[in-house]
Formats: C-alpha cells, structure tokens, sequence
C-alpha cells in the first residue's frame, strides 16, 4: 500500500485571481476534491499528505476521504520544500524503502488506469518512475530577438506529468541535496537526476493536465464530465 504527498501550497501566480487555482470550483466541488478522490479510490493507495500554505483560510479540514487517511502538513516557498516537507511528515508506518508518490494539487484529472499503469512499472524499477507525455508538436528554440534558432528533434523529448514514485528516503536524500547545492528542481525526478539517477518515463494519458491558466479549468471540467465517476 503506498502514500501519496500532495503539494498544494501554490499561489498560482499564472492563474491569477484572489482563490488559489486549487480551490476554485471545478463541477460544483474545489478542485483538490478532485484530485485527492482521484489517488485515495485507487485500491493500492492508503492516505496522503497534503501540503498547504501557512494558515490556509481555503482549505476545507477533511481528515479522511474515500475512507482513507487525509493528513496535513506546512508546505514552503517552492514547490520541491512542499514536497520534501510533505515526505517529512508521512507517517511512521511508511516504511524508508516504500515508494511514494508525489502528485500535483492541480491535476484533478488523474485516472485510475494510469495509477496502475505507474505501479505496474515500479514493480520491475529499481530507481522510480513517473508518468509523461511524449511531445506532439514540433519544437523550436528561440534566440533573444524572438526567432527561430533551432528545431529540437522531438523524438526523444517528454513532458512530465505527475504522478511520480521514489523510495521514501532516496526522494528526501535527493531533494535535501538540491535544496543544499541551492538548485530549483520543478519536479522529483529532476532532483533524483542530479544523483545520476535515471528514472523510467512511463506514458500517461494526455487528460492528466495541470491546471495553470484559466484556459485549463475548461478543459479540465470537459475531462472530468467525460470520465464520469468511473475515472477509467
Ligand atoms: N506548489 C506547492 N508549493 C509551492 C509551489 C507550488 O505546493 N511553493 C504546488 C501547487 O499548489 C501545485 C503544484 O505544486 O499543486 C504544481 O505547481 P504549479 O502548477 O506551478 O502551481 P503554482 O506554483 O501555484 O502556480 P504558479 O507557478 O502559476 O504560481
Ligand atoms: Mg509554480
């Protein structure tokens, strides 16, 4: 059975609005409703850790839902303190070599099957895994005038999604150790590179986005009526 750290303590800065985007109403339920019954209906999954900013007046003070553990801690001023103050507060119970998922607050849209789809990967891994995206469009890089200066072959490139698995004490070491060299990492796997550590890219559904700007809640909330309660 696995935990789950989830990093809410965002602002949304890109979002914009008074609200944070991970309390804004998404089908007539905030969306972090969405995301943490997303994980905890998954039978492999056992509780999660929230993370939320100092004094959150948003949060709703669930301590179970699905029937399972709902736990709280005080997030930081990045995403990776979040998570590493989120892996730092998981219960005893969860063992140094367990793996752990790390998920966004703000991707609602999580299924069942690429909860599984991770899982069944990680059985095999010896270093974690996490879901991506393989890149559609081709893909240019700018020079400082705003001009094409290269196409990157697309081939080999992904985006990373969310969720992400390590092993309890590997993810805090690795984290620890970027916070020390004073490097941003923006997700898990990033900070277990540093190491030298490659984790395995594992396909997930295209469905499973982020909501950053406005734009997305639309999307999200067309996703969320399509996948029904089923979450297939
Ligand atoms: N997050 C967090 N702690 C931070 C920053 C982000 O827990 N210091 C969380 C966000 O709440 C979100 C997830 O990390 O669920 C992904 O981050 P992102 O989408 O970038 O959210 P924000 O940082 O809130 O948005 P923005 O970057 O636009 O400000
Ligand atoms: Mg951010």
């Amino acid at each position: 059975m696995t935990w789950v750290v989830v990093p809410a303590a965002g602002r949304g800065a890109r979002f914009g609005g008074e609200v944070p985007k991970q309390y804004l109403d998404l089908l007539g339920r905030p969306l972090i409703e969405h995301t943490l019954r997303g994980l905890l209906a998954h039978p492999s999954i056992s509780g999660v850790v929230v993370a939320l900013s100092p004094n959150d007046p948003h949060w709703p003070g669930w301590r179970a839902l699905e029937s399972k553990p709902v736990l709280t801690c005080m997030g930081g001023g990045e995403r990776a303190d979040s998570v590493l103050a989120g892996l730092l507060a998981l219960p005893d119970s969860v063992a140094k070599d367990a793996w752990v998922l790390v998920h966004d607050a703000a991707r609602p849209c999580i299924k069942s099957m690429d909860l599984s789809r991770l899982f069944a990967a990680l059985k095999s891994d010896p270093v974690g895994a996490l879901l991506a995206a393989p890149v559609r469009d081709t893909v240019k890089r700018s020079d400082a005038d705003g001009r094409v200066e290269a196409t990157i072959p697309r081939g080999s490139l992904w985006r990373a999604l969310t969720p992400q698995a390590f092993r309890r004490d590997s993810l805090v070491r690795a984290l620890e150790a970027a916070q020390r060299a004073g490097e941003t990492v923006t997700d898990e796997a990033m900070a277990m590179e540093r190491l030298g550590l490659k984790p395995l890219l594992v396909e997930g559904s295209e469905d499973n986005l982020k909501v950053t700007t406005p734009a997305d809640l639309a999307v999200a909330e067309s996703i969320l009526r399509r996948m029904g309660d089923g979450r297939a």
